[in-house]
């Protein structure tokens, strides 16, 4: 028995924020963000728009291309590092949005990794027959803990969401998931403040820290050692991947990794120019986008990775 993804859907907020618009405040340039990173502009929350809302458009769109109603959904896995609440968690909420009752709900916190921890999980419940239509969600208002007077990590960041479905399926669909994470790195990437610390570091919220250069170098190291990893675990090389989806993170590690698997930039999904970085939405909402645009068919090959705090990083290779 395999888990299969019967349907797609992102959303993104309306407001778009440019290079330009952040010149105003920080001491960057447009090129120095788009040489740097790929990025030209991103998607932030309204006031008041919070990760659940945008999950909530996800959700939805994903039931409409599957033809499925929200009723049928029996699992929720809901992956994010910005909860609308510290509890309920981010799934509940979603759950009662959509007017489901009684299915289990997770809310998963891997940071980018989000999504990909989340698919596996959810890949193991419809497998075992536990699970017969899963939701599973990447959102994030990554904007909400965004330090705006920073440089180093104010440009890089979005908000949005991503979802899928999975339903089970004797046609292969999720062929492997591979989840790590390395706890000992945890000071180059974090957010401030928290419950059982407290929200003092600055008063009132957290926010992201990161030393990006070394964090930069060590993200290409893990994601190169899981591409072969997953490679090799299902007997295959890196040319029968159709579509590349990768974390979009930073233009210059998705063009590292896609360098070190052979693929050309022709087979990449790329939205960083678009959206920044997502964390937990991103890889979703990349797929989303190459099947809605007709690259991503039926029975391709998509390999997709992310990487993120924690440190946690995580792979799935995916028969459409
Ligand atoms: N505008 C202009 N100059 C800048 C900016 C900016 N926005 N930001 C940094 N600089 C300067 C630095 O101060 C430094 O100047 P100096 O040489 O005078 O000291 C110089 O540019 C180079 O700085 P680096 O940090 O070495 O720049 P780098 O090329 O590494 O790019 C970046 C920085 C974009 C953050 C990159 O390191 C990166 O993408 N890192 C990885 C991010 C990532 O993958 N995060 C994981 C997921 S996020 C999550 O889990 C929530």
């Amino acid at each position: 028995m395999f888990s299969r993804i019967i349907g797609t859907g992102r959303q993104l907020p309306e407001r778009v924020v440019s290079n330009r618009d952040l010149e105003g405040n920080l001491d960057t340039s447009e090129e120095w963000i788009r040489e740097r990173t790929g990025i030209e502009r991103r998607h932030i929350a309204a006031d008041g728009e919070t990760t659940v809302d945008l999950a909530e458009g996800a959700a939805r769109e994903a039931l409409k291309a599957a033809g499925r109603q929200a009723a049928d959904v029996d699992f929720i896995v809901f992956g994010t590092t910005t909860p609308d609440l510290v509890f309920p968690n981010c799934g509940a909420l979603l759950q009662a949005r959509l007017g489901i009752r009684g299915c289990a709900a997770l809310g998963i916190e891997a940071a980018c990794s989000g999504f990909i921890y989340a698919l596996s999980i959810a890949d193991k419940y419809v497998r075992c027959g536990e699970a017969k239509c899963a939701l599973v969600v990447g959102a994030e208002t990554l904007s909400r803990i965004t330090d705006w007077n920073d440089r180093g990590t104010a440009i890089l960041f979005g908000d949005g969401a991503g979802a899928v479905l999975l339903a089970p399926s004797e046609e292969p669909g999720i062929l492997s998931t591979h989840l790590h994470a390395d706890g000992s790195h945890g000071d180059l990437l974090f957010a401030t403040g928290g419950v059982s610390r407290g929200f003092n570091d600055p008063p009132g919220r957290g926010v992201i820290r990161m030393r990006g250069h070394e964090v930069f170098r060590l993200a290409v190291n893990a994601l190169s050692s899981i591409v072969e990893e997953t490679l090799h675990r299902n007997g295959l090389e890196a040319q029968a991947i159709d579509w590349f989806v990768p974390h979009q993170a930073n233009l210059r590690i998705i063009q590292a990794i896609a360098r070190k698997l052979g693929l050309p930039m022709e087979r990449v999904i790329v939205t960083i120019q678009d959206q920044g970085n997502t964390s937990a939405a991103s890889v979703p909402m990349a797929l989303d986008t190459g099947i809605r645009d007709g690259r991503i068919r039926p029975g391709h090959l998509v390999l997709c990775e992310a990487f993120g705090g924690g440190f946690t990083w995580g792979s799935a290779l995916i028969r459409m």
